[in-house]
């Protein structure tokens, strides 16, 4: 049973100090694994789907040190295997499908870096939002927790947010009016600047909203696109919305714990990383559906 309870958090997200009392109830499903195999447990790995098909999130909390992400392997090819589940994007032919996400201090030599590798505010986003296909589910896991008290993860229920909008701005967030640009760290062609796109899904039957979001690279194409996308910048941004925020400060992000979630149905963002030792290991899904 969850139960409610609420603390005082200093928060510098997104791009601000805020001292204010949070409700933070424990909102996110966790499941723990006990041991490696567990990844190969039927039962262990139904539940874990039946989260990221409900919630579209869940927490996994590995209870022996796994800092190879061996678990997390096994169970992505479980999810694939009896659960429909794509197998992850590959980074590399070194690093296969993980990446290390080790934000570094800003260096004055590097013309463009990733967000996700500098230690600034990374405000509200979905991953991948300006390519044509996102990835549909990601997954982190903490192999070095932050040690400053910094790196806060946030996440944002996206149906939530859409619930507070207007018809009218629900149906021009759905027009291919927007354009998206590619940030220069992740441009694969000098003639792929941007792509234009919807940043809403049209509901799909099931209630279900999905969205892509990256706020300082969007621009929209028309007049009704604007005054759609000012309204969901307001509504991200309003008393009501916060108190839907679930933050994960560092005290709540051990060793060996891992985030799934569906990339389309939450927003996430963390705070500015203070700990140069901090170090997430990531995992993306390859893309099987539209947006
Ligand atoms: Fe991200």
């Amino acid at each position: 049973m969850l139960s409610l309870r609420s603390f005082s958090l200093s928060l510098c997200f997104p791009g601000k100090i805020t001292q204010r009392k949070i409700s933070c109830p424990p909102q996110l499903p966790q499941i723990d694994a006990a041991k490696p195999s567990a990844a190969e447990s039927a039962e262990h790995v139904q539940h874990i789907d039946n989260h990221l098909k409900s919630r579209g999130i869940v927490k996994i909390g590995l209870q022996f040190d796994d800092d190879e992400c061996t678990y997390l392997d096994k169970l992505i090819r479980q999810l694939h295997r009896f659960h429909g589940h794509g197998i992850p994007i590959t980074h590399s032919a070194s690093r296969g499908w993980f990446w290390d996400v080790c934000p570094q201090p800003a260096d004055p030599t590097q013309a463009h870096i990733a967000r996700s590798e500098t230690m600034n505010v990374f405000p509200w986003h979905t991953d991948c939002s300006y390519e044509a296909k996102p990835p549909n589910y990601f997954a982190l896991q903490v192999i070095q927790p932050d040690q400053c008290g910094s790196g806060t993860f946030s996440v944002l229920d996206i149906s939530r947010l859409v619930s507070f909008l207007s018809p009218t701005a629900r149906k021009a967030l759905r027009e291919l009016e927007f354009r998206i640009a590619v940030p220069p760290e992740f441009m694969k062609h000098e003639d792929a600047k941007y792509i234009t796109e919807q940043l809403l899904q049209a509901d799909d039957g099931c209630g279900i909203a999905r969205l892509r979001f990256r706020e300082d690279i969007i621009t929209p194409l028309t007049p009704a696109a604007s005054i759609a996308f000012q309204e969901l910048q307001r509504t991200l941004t309003s008393s009501k919305m916060q108190s839907e925020e679930i933050h994960l400060p560092s005290s709540m992000l051990p060793r060996g714990l891992i985030i799934a979630m569906d990339n389309r149905r939450w927003l996430h963002g963390r705070s500015q990383v203070l700990d140069p030792n901090r170090h997430l290991r990531r995992v993306r899904s390859r893309p099987f559906a539209k947006l």
